[in-house]
């Protein structure tokens, strides 16, 4: 079972799948095809994290690359199998400083920050997808991108979601030549749904990674026509940056939370530390008991994500070069202490918690797939060019957008970025370092080890809020996978003070809780939480079931068996 933002990246999945591909082969054929697909989010200019658990054995087992040798130092042992995470997110040019974003009069430049050759990190995607592969596939790593290279070189028929994003990126794609003439008809009309958008220059460059692996990226063709646009566009990125990019394994944070085991996505991803904090400072309020979006219910949670966004904003960012507080901040003691802060009746100011010091010291577009496959085999990856076609620049002759992930840095203290998050020192700009990610893709598993669900979103700053609202309304509101992705969703980070909710939450919630002084804003759809859930009987695993968010059209579940 595979649930993407995308229909045909899905059964792009699926299909491998039923080749006898496990959920890692299944997982990286789909991100292949959303960068052909969904170009606002799929990629190969981007970064992303990614999260497994696959069994030592089972029916898949069987394919020669599953018969693996001795686990990494980063796994994690978990009920019959293994657990790891992969890093894969963008690092800061070697050239690129502090104060790359700021104006003479020390104002930061937004345009420069999102939508220059100075925005994009190095991109990570390729290092992370052929790593995953090679290491935990089944499949030739040819077979599994051939797919991807079908639908660029063939072409696929663009769907609503596409067409409405293409024509709302307009302005964006056609300041750039190369990406107007990739993304437009050639009178530079847009592609209607039903019409077919080819991408000749795309397919060369997927065909080259499945031949020379991850090497065509970082030392052969792509990565002269990267470095050849940076010198002549004014970025930075050399072929220095590229050869040093490495994507490392790393090992899963992990949390009990009402007898599930919880494995999300460590730092340079803020998303997983914040996360597990809020299961934590959540789990002994009974939520079940006051109710799945009653106005106790969501006041007690803005309580604790406001709370959780400040540690984020102020403590963490890339582990490699920043010393963070992690076993601190996922103590149980500090999620008592948490939890006392939190008045059940008042709605605490952004302003007042900004001001107390810390405890401790220390768009709409990017895209998650989830799979799992017949052994249960589970996994859960976040990907993103940043923004909505990351800085609308196309590599010329390579086919593919470049990111704008260095806007995730923070530009100047305090001063809030393309997702309103004001973020501080730790997450400054500096040579060859991850910017702080909200990306959260996240497992979980029975109290033995046994495998449930994978999860994980889109949407910027609000992706560690919708994960939570989806484990949350499956674990303790009861609800089906189905409902539990469904459900309207609210959301807060502390900066702006209020809470962002979509349609759905009755008007007598909306008044009680602004008689506990929150200011409310009412947001189109937030997230896009594709997920997958194992079926168990008596006997064992049954199946699966997969949920794509009804909130993008273009989006699917497809099983493994048509
Ligand atoms: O890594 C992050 O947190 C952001 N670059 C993610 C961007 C995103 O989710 C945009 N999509 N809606």
């Amino acid at each position: 079972m595979v649930a993407a933002q995308e229909a045909r990246a899905a059964a792009v999945g699926a299909a491998i799948l039923r080749r006898g591909g496990n959920a890692v082969d299944a997982a990286v054929a789909t991100s292949f095809a959303l960068a052909v697909t969904l170009p606002q989010a799929g990629n190969l200019g981007g970064g992303g994290f990614l999260v497994l658990w696959l069994p030592r054995s089972g029916p898949i087992s069987t394919c020669p690359a599953a018969a693996r040798s001795a686990p990494l130092p980063q796994a994690l042992a978990v009920g019959r199998g293994e657990a790891v995470a992969l890093n894969f997110r963008e690092t800061a040019p070697l050239a690129a400083g502090r104060d790359l974003f700021l104006n003479p009069d020390g104002s930061v430049n937004r345009e420069r920050a999102l939508r220059s050759l100075l925005s994009t990190g190095v991109p990570g995607t390729v290092a992370g997808l052929t790593q995953v592969q090679v290491r935990y596939g089944c499949l030739p790593l040819q077979v599994v991108m051939q797919p991807a290279i079908d639908l660029a070189e063939q072409g696929f028929p663009v769907g609503a979601e596409l067409s409405d994003s293409l024509e709302a990126a307009a302005a964006l794609l056609k300041s750039d030549p190369t990406s107007a003439r990739q993304f437009f008809k050639a009178d530079g009309s847009v592609y209607r749904p039903g019409e077919p958008l080819r991408q000749p220059q795309l397919a060369a460059s997927l065909r080259c990674i499945a031949r020379q692996g991850v090497a065509c990226f970082y030392h052969g063709s792509l990565a002269r026509q990267i470095t050849a646009l940076m010198r002549q566009r004014g970025g930075l990125i050399s072929s220095a940056d590229l050869q040093a990019y490495r994507a490392p394994w790393a090992q899963p944070l992990q949390a009990r939370f009402q007898g599930y085991r919880v494995l999300t996505m460590p730092p340079p991803s803020g998303g997983g530390v914040t996360l597990l904090q809020l299961l934590k400072v959540l789990e002994p309020f009974n939520l079940a008991s006051t109710g799945l979006n009653s106005a106790a219910t969501i006041h007690l949670m803005v309580e604790a994500f406001n709370l959780a966004y400040r540690d984020r904003n102020r403590l963490l960012g890339d582990p490699d070069q920043i010393a963070m507080p992690l076993d601190r901040l996922l103590s149980d003691a500090y999620a008592t202490q948490q939890r006392q802060r939190i008045q059940p009746d008042r709605h605490r100011p952004a302003a007042e918690l900004e001001a107390e010091p810390s405890l401790v010291s220390g768009g709409l577009n990017t895209t998650h797939v989830s799979v799992v496959d017949r052994d249960g085999g589970l996994v859960a990856t976040t990907t993103t060019l940043n923004t909505a076609y990351g800085n609308g620049i196309t590599v010329p002759g390579a086919g593919f957008l470049l990111n704008n992930e260095m806007d995730d840095f923070t530009a100047k203290p305090g001063a809030p970025n393309a997702y309103g998050l004001r973020q501080g020192e730790q997450n400054a700009i500096a040579p060859g370092r991850r910017p702080l990610s909200s990306m959260t893709p996240t497992l979980v598993f029975q109290a033995d080890g046994t495998p449930l669900l994978a999860t994980g979103s889109p949407g910027g700053s609000r992706i560690i809020t919708t994960v939570l609202q989806v484990l949350l309304n499956r674990l303790v509101h009861g609800l089906n996978l189905a409902s539990a992705v469904a459900t309207p969703r609210i959301h807060s980070q502390l900066w702006p003070d209020q809470i962002s909710m979509e349609q759905g939450i009755s008007p007598d919630t909306v008044g009680l809780l602004e008689a506990r002084g929150h200011r409310l804003q009412w947001v189109a759809a937030m997230g896009s939480a594709n997920s997958v859930e194992v079926r168990y009987g008596p006997g064992g695993m049954v199946g699966s079931l997969g949920v794509s968010d009804p909130r993008r059209l273009d989006a699917a579940a497809v099983a493994e068996s048509p």
